[in-house]
């Protein structure tokens, strides 16, 4: 994990009002709730006083009550109240939880994966989509969200995983790709063809328009955006359980169709035909061993590869800073 980061954990609505929520992620069990501003809350899910989950607690004007024996948990996971103590009296300072900083927008939480004092202000998205309409769905593979992001990046497997979708006409020849890196931004450009027999595939540097061709972008640590055209794109966001699990988040937008019946029906199409897609990889990702990936690890990359080389370079430089 790529630490002193903003990582999007949860869609805004999966947090209901009044309802705390326990979930995984970096190998952490969280509570989250919502406090009397709607803000999104979250800290450690085991009580400092005899280890329950404190997500099976209340939410009690806007602070989260643990379910055992009523200690009241503030937004920064301090011990407020100690009810067998009495309920005014002083609570001493160690009665605490680690509590972690979020961030809400376009429908997503964010949190901090990090220092307290190192929090920047807001976390990385694609702005642009919020000109568009979309409909989403989340799910669980059995990788590290290393190995789902990588899939992403991974534009030799169009033909083979694909073959019935997007990866039909046999383009099995990769040329490139070119890959950019900018502000923790990885795009790069595409152009799988047929294959003649005798075609060599051009290098990188030998493709000078490639800024024409398809591409992707994919911004540290875990969202990612298709370009399907100026229109219509789709957003992943790949959200860190644990070693061995991740939650891969898909938005399929659009602004080619506003009318709002038929915008709702576009959209849902655009979400199973994605499903679809998702379904064809996740079939094949999840039996990657190992199921987190590393710079220096024993596979034997080719240059179509070039995207996951440069993905792992970054991270590793990511890692490092910190
Ligand atoms: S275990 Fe939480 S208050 Fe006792
Ligand atoms: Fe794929």
């Amino acid at each position: 994990m790529i630490f002193n980061q903003w990582y999007i954990i949860l869609e805004s609505k999966e947090l209901k009002k009044n309802k705390p929520l326990k979930v995984k992620r970096f190998n952490e069990t969280l509570a989250l709730w919502r406090d009397e501003e709607g803000r999104a809350c979250c800290i450690d899910d085991r009580c400092c006083h005899r280890g329950v989950s404190l997500s099976g607690g209340r939410v009690c004007s806007g602070k989260l009550e643990c379910p055992f024996h009523g200690f009241i948990f503030d937004t920064r996971g301090k011990v407020n109240v100690i009810p067998a103590n009495g309920k005014n009296r002083p609570v001493p300072s160690a009665m605490k939880v680690k509590s972690y900083k979020t961030y809400e927008a376009f429908g997503f939480i964010w949190l901090w994966y990090g220092d307290d004092d190192k929090t920047t202000a807001e976390p990385f998205f694609f702005k642009e989509l919020s000109e568009y309409s979309y409909s989403g769905f989340k799910d669980t593979w059995n990788v590290h969200y290393s190995r789902a992001i990588e899939n992403q990046l991974d534009v030799v497997h169009l033909p083979f995983v694909h073959r019935t979708t997007i990866g039909r006409g046999d383009k099995t020849l990769v040329n490139g790709p070119v890959v950019e890196m900018e502000n923790d931004m990885l795009a790069f450009y595409v152009n799988n063809v047929k294959d003649d027999g005798n075609t060599v595939p051009l290098k990188p540097d030998e493709i000078s328009d490639y800024r024409k061709l398809f591409h992707l972008q994919f911004h540290y640590p875990n969202v990612w955006q298709n370009f399907i055209s100026d229109k219509i794109r789709t957003l992943a966001a790949f959200v860190p359980v644990d070693d061995e699990n991740c939650i891969v988040y898909v938005r399929y937008y659009q602004k080619m169709v506003k009318i709002p019946l038929l915008r709702e029906l576009f959209n849902y199409t655009g979400k199973v035909m994605s499903i679809v897609i998702l379904r064809q990889d996740k079939r094949v990702v999840e039996t990657q061993i190992p199921k987190k990936s590393v710079l220096k690890m024993d596979e034997l990359l080719i240059m179509g590869d070039r995207p996951i080389i440069e993905y792992r370079k970054h991270r590793e430089h990511l890692k490092n800073l910190n």
